[in-house]
């Protein structure tokens, strides 16, 4: 039995055949349209989400599963007190196969541990988000054609941005990939990424100002300030509104320049921006779906 918890755990080989998968399905979802008929997906969260929640959900339905769950931890058990190894064990006699988002670090590989079935990082606190990163990578794999070759900007929380530790934890594997990191002084990129550069000799640079580095970028991936893991209010209010990014920002960058986030935006990216062809968040959000019909299918070893 395999979980995923980070992206790792996944080789590029294996990746690639994901990736082959989601587009394979995204041509062709009525082949796949009943491969998980009977099959049960339980979606455990204990911190609000939308995206990750909802295509999960989703992508179990459209491959004819069903789904259970809850989507907040105040109406679980562990309101109670119940730990998350309890509450998975439970889960294991209920479903096939477990979504979990967790503000603890580490809780889902808690959890994995005493599963009787896989279960997926869903996000745990500023730790990984390995699903947000398949999304990602599908993205860029689609709309470029290849995964190798980029110099990526990174820009804004840095530090408790959990997609983006896990986007550069998968980028490092592929060839000529050169980072730039863009944040305030007070959210950069923490040092275990940094010393894993470094060991790894992988080019990378911290910057505070976005418009400096923009006409060098292949790739801009916008993240939120991470407003719920500030331990104060004052901290979040000063830096929450550090970068903007707008059209006339946009005017240096390169025409085939891809822009990333996430989502949720707040206000790192001004809706004007949406109609430029090179951004592409809406798009991702839509990816993220067929490859979590992918991940489900290659987690369940169900072959179609
Ligand atoms: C991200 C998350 O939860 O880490 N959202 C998501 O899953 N798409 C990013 C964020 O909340 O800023």
């Amino acid at each position: 039995m395999r979980h995923l918890m980070n992206p790792l755990d996944f080789t590029v080989e294996e990746l690639d055949k994901l990736f082959r998968l989601a587009q394979d399905i995204e041509k062709n979802p009525g082949k796949y349209a009943h491969a998980c008929d009977g099959r049960i997906l339980a979606t455990c969260f204990y911190e609000p989400s939308t995206r990750t929640r909802l295509s999960f959900e989703s992508a179990m339905i459209r491959l004819g599963g069903k789904v259970i769950g809850f989507s907040d931890a105040a109406s679980s058990s562990a309101s109670k007190g119940e730990s998350v190894s309890d509450t998975i064990r439970v889960i294991s006699a209920y479903a096939d196969i477990c979504a979990m988002r967790h503000p603890k670090e580490g809780a889902p590989m808690v959890a994995a541990e005493r599963s009787g079935i896989p279960v997926i990082n869903a996000g745990d606190g500023g730790h990984y988000h390995p699903t947000q990163t398949l999304t990602d990578l599908l993205t860029i794999y689609n709309l470029k054609g290849k995964l190798d070759g980029y110099t990526i900007g990174l820009c804004g929380d840095l530090k408790f941005g959990r997609t983006v530790h896990s986007l550069i934890n998968a980028l490092v594997r592929y060839p000529n990939i050169r980072f730039v990191f863009i944040s305030p002084e007070e959210l950069r990129v923490p040092d275990y990424i940094i010393e894993m550069l470094k060991d790894k000799n992988i080019p990378y640079e911290e910057v505070i100002r976005l418009e400096e580095v923009m006409p060098q970028l292949d790739l801009l991936y916008m993240t939120r300030v991470q407003k719920e893991r500030f331990f104060n209010e004052e901290d979040y209010i000063r830096l929450k509104d550090f970068y903007i990014l707008n059209t006339s920002k946009l005017e240096v960058a390169k025409s085939d320049m891809l822009i990333l986030h996430p989502l949720p935006r707040v206000n790192e990216i001004s809706v004007e921006v949406d109609d430029d062809p090179r951004a592409v968040y809406f798009k991702q959000a839509q990816y993220g779906v067929y490859v979590r019909m992918a991940l489900i299918l290659t987690l369940l070893q169900i072959t179609v």
